[in-house]
């Protein structure tokens, strides 16, 4: 057993780990392997990112063969045309009109970038008092200031001071008593879109609102499903007042 002291662990109790190590030291396809020799199905993909299974003999061979290429290639001034073409790829893939990519090393670097673009995209069109971000309760975004900020998890943001300001949250949507045992999307409850519009831009005025950013399924508080019509809503309501979602 390594020595486990150096090692912070990120979202893990330390003390109680590193009491009782739970070490996984190989993978394959959707099972790991412990270091007493026990196989565990991965029903989590990684932590979510494996999702063409561990060590797919296509993606390690790619790997290999990069590392033995090129090993890093600068994106500032200068490029490589792999990055191209992995930004085409995508573009095809993405829905229409989604065809710009900016590559970011995580999701919580990716939203703190997709809430500076949707600032600064408001200030070059001569728009710049639209300073103002909405998330949501139960929202996780990541671990950045914006991703705390416009999240609603307070156990992730009450160490961290004010974080962003000019930041609101609409409500989350799991509304159990009326959802209970719903197949699909729940029926109930598309009608809490409506806050936006009718509480939280009316406070404000939509004239300050930068962006909404929510996940279309809330999933690290338990997976909250989106209510049928509700995403539908929220974009009309940004559509009307020049909002970003
Ligand atoms: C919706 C959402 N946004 C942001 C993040 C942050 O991603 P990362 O852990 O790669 O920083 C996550 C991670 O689970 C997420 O689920």
């Amino acid at each position: 057993m390594p020595d486990t002291s150096h090692f912070w662990m990120p979202f893990t109790a330390n003390r109680q780990f590193k009491s009782k190590p739970r070490m996984l030291v190989a993978a394959s396809g959707m099972y790991y392997y412990t270091d007493d020799d026990r196989q565990i199905l991965d029903g989590t993909a990684g932590l979510w990112c494996v999702n063409a299974g561990h060590c797919h003999p296509k993606i390690t061979e790619a790997i290999q063969r990069q590392a033995g290429a090129m090993d890093y290639a600068p994106a500032f001034q200068m490029g490589h045309p792999l990055a191209f073409e992995a930004a085409s790829a995508l573009a095809e893939i993405a829905p229409a009109g989604l065809n710009r990519v900016f590559f970011c090393n995580d999701g919580s670097e990716a939203v703190d970038s997709a809430l500076k673009i949707a600032l600064a995209y408001h200030r070059v069109r001569g728009d710049g008092l639209r300073h103002r971000l909405i998330g949501r309760e139960r929202g996780y975004h990541g671990v950045g200031f914006g991703g705390i900020s416009v999240g609603g998890i307070a156990g992730n943001r009450k160490h961290f001071g004010p974080a962003l300001p000019a930041v609101d949250h609409l409500r989350h949507p799991l509304d159990i008593a009326r959802n209970a045992f719903t197949r699909g999307l729940p029926q109930q409850g598309a009608e809490l879109a409506d806050e936006l519009e009718q509480r939280l831009l009316a406070l404000h005025d939509p004239a300050t609102v930068a962006a909404v950013i929510v996940e279309p399924m809330q999933g690290s508080t338990g997976v909250i499903l989106p209510p049928a019509g509700y995403l539908q809503k929220l974009r009309a309501i940004c559509d009307k007042y020049g909002i970003l979602l």
